[in-house]
């Protein structure tokens, strides 16, 4: 499949000044909410990786940094909710006030999976920031505590956001053109 360099067709959704901004007003609600604690941030792989990075920089609190890394299993099974863990977190969150970031929330089935794959680790607390929440594509009932920007059902790539493994560094989240769409035979997030 041929991709398109960068800047082609891809149109900005988000700009660069406007994540920075956001990512600000989240780090202070979550700095404000978390004052006294040290959580654990969990970045959701691979996708969050850009978002995680410039969140922890802007936060004003204690806290510690861990991965974790799940497989959909395919189309239909992901329907289902059917995932597989590729890599767990390294440490152990008894008792740990746990901070999921993902970059984008589309179906809820991701998160879903891994709000009650954790949850039965007994951490103290248990809450979600995503950047992206295209709330119209929810397929489950998943609790996002904290929300960078709702976006429309369109293919979002950039800013940690894939196509194919590519455009996850352009700074920006940008929409794919319609015959970037095409290609990607309906596959979202
Ligand atoms: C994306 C994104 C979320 C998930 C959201 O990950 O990073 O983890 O999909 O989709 P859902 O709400 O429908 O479950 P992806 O599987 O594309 O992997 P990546 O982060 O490694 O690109």
């Amino acid at each position: 499949m041929s991709l398109r360099p960068p800047g082609g067709r891809v149109e900005v959704l988000i700009t660069r000044e406007e994540i920075d901004r956001r990512i600000g007003e989240l780090a202070a609600e979550i700095s404000s909410d978390y004052r006294g604690q040290s959580p654990l941030l969990v970045g959701i792989l691979k996708g969050s990786t850009l978002f995680l990075a410039d969140l922890v920089r802007r936060l004003d609190v204690p806290h510690e940094v861990d991965f974790i890394s799940i497989s959909s299993y395919g189309n239909e099974q992901r329907s289902s909710g059917v995932v597989r863990l590729l890599k767990d977190l390294d440490c152990d969150i008894t008792g740990r006030d746990v901070l999921l970031v993902e970059d984008i929330v589309d179906t809820g089935l991701t998160l879903h999976y891994i709000r009650q794959n954790l949850g039965t680790r007994r951490p103290r607390s248990l809450r979600v920031v995503a950047l992206l929440d295209k709330q119209e594509r929810r397929e489950v009932d998943v609790q996002v505590e904290y929300v960078g920007f709702v976006i429309p059902d369109r293919f979002v790539v950039g800013y940690g956001l894939d196509y194919a493994e590519q455009y996850r560094e352009l700074p920006h989240v940008a929409v794919m053109g319609p015959d970037e769409e095409a290609a990607a035979g309906g596959r979202e997030a």
